[in-house]
């Protein structure tokens, strides 16, 4: 990816934690992911008083883009509000395999802005491999 393509990716991320709900966790989390044909999704955490169906930012952002009719995810960019790199949850991860390839660069950004990238294979190495369920 391009150097200017990837700091508007980092610049989204950082600034979709503004509209975070996190009144339980006070933790804010920003997402923003390209689809193949070049569009950007952001997302941010969105919390409920029934904890357990908090839904995080990345799954929201990869939401947004299936919504718009898109299905192929080319990179993920993850931020949050702590001075270490957060990474994508187990159920975020599961969601995002079903559109993305193990080539798919996740870009962890720190509140500063500071980045590092992992491709998806390495996070994510044994997607399951259910295609045959898919009804034509
Ligand atoms: N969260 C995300 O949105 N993405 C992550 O990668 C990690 C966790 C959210 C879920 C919850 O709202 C808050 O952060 C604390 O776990």
């Amino acid at each position: 990816m391009n150097k200017q393509l990837r700091a508007e990716m980092v610049r989204r991320a950082l600034d979709a934690r503004s509209t975070s709900y996190s009144p339980y966790s006070r933790f804010r989390v920003g997402a923003c992911i390209l689809t193949d044909d070049g569009t950007l999704f952001s997302g941010c955490n969105v919390e409920n008083s029934s904890y357990g169906l908090a839904i995080c930012a990345e799954r929201n952002a990869v939401f947004q883009a299936a919504f718009a009719g898109k299905r192929r995810v080319t990179a993920v960019a993850v931020s949050s509000d702590e001075q270490g790199f957060i990474t994508p949850c187990g159920a975020c991860r599961q969601v995002i395999s079903e559109f993305a390839d193990a080539k798919t660069e996740i870009i962890l950004v720190n509140a500063a802005g500071k980045t590092r990238s992992v491709r998806f294979g390495k996070i994510f190495p044994t997607p399951p491999a259910l295609d045959k369920l898919k009804k034509r």
